[in-house]
């Protein structure tokens, strides 16, 4: 593990005496010090180990062993400081490949972003087919107020993974879902998406980084109907684009 190679009071120097300082937010430490460079992806504060997310938030638990509530709430620190932490010409660059998959020829297409987050990059998926209808769900209340007072010509909903999504089986031609399968994404939801996708639909993801790949979700995904059915490397950044179809 990262933190062998560092020694305890190396860290405690890196953390506190060189600038910095972080801040506790929902039981997560920040390093709000943009202009230095991020720590390592494993430090050791107040006794404890906590886990790099992106580059500035710190976590308690590893990303991989989450529960909802929890990666919801480190969501919502990086919605918060969206301006400061997200690195907005990359994640456009990935959401375009995304809307490249989108075929421009059709009439009217309904598309889903699974954890659209703010829905700043939702409203991408709207560009390609004009006639389109877009839809955004998220687990945050939070990012779902924020995309609706945004962006009021996408339809939001505030979802959670004990209640069926909001949509017919078989609704949508594509889900898309940007920087959210590396969470514990639950069964039920899984499964859900799989309902709501039509037969010959696609549902096409990223993973943040993939030392966040889990065999649990393919696994998971496969249980539920889906099947991967290609992983293409994306040209343009360092990201893989898994593109599932239904099995029947
Ligand atoms: C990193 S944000 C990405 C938001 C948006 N797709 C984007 O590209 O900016 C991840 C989103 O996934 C949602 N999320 C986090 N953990 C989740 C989980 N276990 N199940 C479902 N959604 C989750 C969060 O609420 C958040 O909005």
């Amino acid at each position: 593990m990262t933190l062998l190679t560092y020694s305890s009071s190396l860290i405690k120097k890196l953390v506190n005496s060189n600038g910095h300082s972080l801040e506790y937010i929902d039981g997560f430490y920040v390093d709000k010090n943009l202009h230095r460079k991020p720590l390592p992806s494993v430090i050791f504060h107040h006794g404890k180990l906590y886990y790099r997310y992106m580059d500035r938030i710190f976590s308690p638990t590893p990303i991989k062993k989450m529960e909802a509530k929890q990666s919801m709430l480190m969501c919502e620190i990086r919605l918060k400081y969206f301006d400061e932490f997200v690195d907005d010409a990359y994640n456009l660059k990935v959401i375009n490949e995304f809307i490249s998959y989108i075929p421009p020829n059709k009439h009217r297409l309904n598309i889903l972003d699974f954890g659209c987050g703010n829905g700043k990059y939702t409203l991408g998926l709207k560009s390609r087919v004009e006639q389109s209808e877009v839809f955004g769900v998220d687990i945050s209340m939070n990012a779902i107020k924020c995309a609706e007072k945004n962006y009021p010509n996408i339809f939001w909903f505030h979802i959670n993974d004990q209640t069926p999504l909001p949509f017919q089986d078989g609704y949508f031609d594509f889900i898309f879902s940007s920087f959210v399968m590396h969470f514990n994404i639950s069964k039920f939801f899984i499964c859900e998406l799989n309902r709501i996708l039509a037969k010959n639909g696609k549902f096409i993801f990223n993973i943040y980084n993939e030392k966040y790949f889990s065999n649990e979700l393919f696994q998971h995904m496969e249980k539920s109907g889906f099947r991967v059915d290609e992983i293409k490397p994306s040209f343009q950044t360092n990201q893989s684009f898994y593109m599932v179809k239904k099995n029947k």
